[in-house]
């Protein structure tokens, strides 16, 4: 077994005070909105694989076909010692990058579910004797402190988690990677594609239901982390293409008029019947805006690849 090291860039009491501060003001706002961070607790992490088995959760999959077919042109472009993820949940699909990069010394998988990261990076020291493996218990949009391991490094974002982040958030994001990257560094976007409504919006409201436990886990989590009390079945999910902003939102809408307590922030918050809260926005993409918001900071974009049918982007770029 190769060495596995875990550790908590967020400490727990950060982690406490910034769901209280994104629950008040997401809670307080109108439109009501939370961030998608907090789907991610161990039942949330476990739900959101079981979604990307779905029949109608394609991203996985494309993404999927297109490391198998690629991996080996994208081990022999970026030449990495150090396999940067972030977002790295199951760590499923990095199994094909791993197994490409032939020089590979050491994989950071950097994620906020401790759980997620306690069995992906474990199984996966244990397969490789030789790699060092560290996780990184930390927030994405935080300034990434990446541990001291060889370059040059290739730092993967898969999944189209990119596409969770608001077009603010999204720019000071890649900002933020540009800063963490040296010259040779290169970066690896998974981006899904615009495509037709229907097929969209299946996805993530799939028959069996599951994508709608995932959207209401966000209130499980805040019922035992901040003593609230959601009742999860006077919600239902919604998820709906936005076509001006290309990008799918999913709301809880509460089924009648409700009022939700909050005891650990002191907060009663008033729902009217049919009120939405957002949870969770999921931009999709075309080529050309992935290039210019990579351009935008300083990254150059130099390979795009497709899945055959076209649903999904895996593109790597260079630090300018
Ligand atoms: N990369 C995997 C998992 C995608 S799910 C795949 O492609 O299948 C999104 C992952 O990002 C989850 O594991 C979640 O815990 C993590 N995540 C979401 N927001 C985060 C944030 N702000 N900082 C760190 N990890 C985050
Ligand atoms: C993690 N992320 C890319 C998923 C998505 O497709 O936006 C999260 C998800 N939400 C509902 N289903 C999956």
């Amino acid at each position: 077994m190769s060495p596995f090291r875990i550790t908590r860039i967020l400490p727990e009491d950060a982690t406490d005070a910034a769901l209280r501060a994104d629950v008040l003001a997401g809670l307080t706002g109108s439109p009501r909105t939370l961030p998608p961070k907090w789907f991610y607790d161990a039942r949330g992490s476990e739900l959101f694989e079981e979604i990307t088995a779905l029949p109608e959760y394609y991203p996985t999959r494309a993404e999927r076909e297109i490391l198998a077919a690629r991996s080996g042109e994208i081990a022999a472009a970026s030449g990495a010692r150090t396999l940067v993820e972030l977002g790295s949940g199951s760590s499923e699909k990095t199994r094909y990058l791993l197994d490409a990069l032939t020089g590979l010394g050491a994989y950071v998988p950097v994620d906020v579910s401790e759980s997620a990261l306690e069995g992906a990076g474990r199984a996966i020291a244990t397969e490789r004797p030789g790699l060092e493996v560290h996780a990184l218990i930390a927030d994405f949009t935080a300034a990434l402190e990446l541990p001291d391991t060889p370059g040059p490094r290739l730092l993967a974002f898969l999944g189209g988690t990119v596409g969770n982040l608001l077009p603010a958030e999204r720019s000071a994001f890649l900002t933020s990677v540009r800063a963490a990257l040296a010259p040779g560094d290169t970066l690896l976007l998974g981006t899904d594609l615009v495509k037709d409504e229907a097929v969209l919006v299946r996805a993530y409201d799939d028959a069996a239901g599951v994508t709608a436990a995932f959207d209401k886990n966000v209130l499980a989590v805040i019922n035992r982390e901040l003593d609230a009390d959601f009742d999860l079945a006077a919600f239902d999910h919604v998820a709906r293409w936005d076509p001006d902003r290309e990008w799918i939102e999913m709301r809880l809408r509460s089924r009648t008029a409700q009022t939700v307590k909050v005891q650990s922030l002191d907060l009663a918050v008033d729902f009217a019947a049919g009120e939405e809260l957002r949870t969770e926005v999921s931009a999709k993409f075309r080529e050309p805006g992935v290039r210019a918001e990579l351009a935008a900071a300083g990254l150059d974009l130099v390979h795009w690849w497709t899945d055959p049918q076209g649903r999904f982007a895996l593109s790597l770029s260079t630090v300018r």
